[in-house]
């Protein structure tokens, strides 16, 4: 399969950068997306160019690292779906792929295709975390939990940290972010002995990130590749008046 990209290039992030076209060949339909850019690269280093900068790390959905706009989708056309477990049968031949990074206040370019996301790190050591003593760790069927909230919070758990949401929100809001987060902690009893610091400080520090404010239009949710849902953004704004209430 031959294709032409149009591969954002930037040498810095305080470098302007544009848009270069790219024809590939011999592409296979069972290729991954970050495996047809690696081929690209090899070629590009046979050539003397500069490879192209990108993030990934596990290639199985699981880390979080890769983000692509992937023409103007996040992490492409699939639905559930990262960047790397995206595979080129989803193209056709000589169709042409605008690949772009991550567009957001918060996640400044560092090069070409890479952000810097470390706005979420920081947002994490805001409070995303358990940080009680709870000594030994408890026989686990002595701490009863039903099964809906299990679900729930380990549906919440499953957040990767991506940052598709924000890169999908007209506004570059982090809230499927932090309410995933809050979700996850707030509903297992291990949580609840921090859950209102936990809310105040994440959400505090998501503002002083410079992410905007949520745009009420579900963007954030179609691009998730965890299908992480807005109801744990309904669950955050509760978190966070029931932490006004209480102070
Ligand atoms: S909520 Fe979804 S899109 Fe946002 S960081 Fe988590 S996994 Fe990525
Ligand atoms: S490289 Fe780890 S989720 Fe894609």
């Amino acid at each position: 399969m031959k294709l032409n990209l149009k591969i954002w290039r930037q040498k810095g992030p305080s470098t302007p950068g544009n848009l270069v076209d790219y024809d590939i060949a011999d592409v296979t339909p069972d290729m991954s997306f970050l495996e047809m850019l690696d081929v690209l690269n090899v070629g590009l280093v046979e050539k003397g160019e500069t490879p192209i900068e990108f993030d990934h790390d596990c290639r199985e959905g699981i880390c979080g690292s890769c983000s692509l706009m992937i023409n103007g989708n996040a992490h492409g056309p699939e639905t559930g779906t990262a960047t790397c477990q995206l595979h080129m049968r989803r193209f056709k031949e000589n169709d042409t792929i605008v690949i772009e990074p991550w567009r957001a206040k918060a996640f400044p370019v560092l090069r070409d295709l890479m952000t810097d996301r470390t706005a979420f790190d920081r947002i994490i050591a805001a409070g995303g975390f358990i940080s009680v003593n709870t000594g030994n760790a408890a026989e686990a069927n002595s701490i009863l939990v039903g099964k809906n909230i299990a679900e729930s919070a380990m549906d919440a758990a499953a957040c990767i940290g991506c940052g598709a949401c924000v890169a999908a929100c007209k506004n570059s809001s982090a809230m499927l972010f932090v309410s995933a987060k809050v979700s996850h902690l707030a509903q297992l009893p291990q949580g609840h002995p921090e859950r209102s610091q936990r809310v105040r400080g994440m959400v505090t520090q998501m503002d002083h990130e410079g992410f905007g404010s949520c745009s009420n239009t579900g963007a954030c949710e179609a691009a998730c590749p965890k299908e992480i849902t807005l109801e744990n953004i309904t669950r955050l704004n509760r978190e966070m008046l029931r932490a006004s209430l209480i102070s």
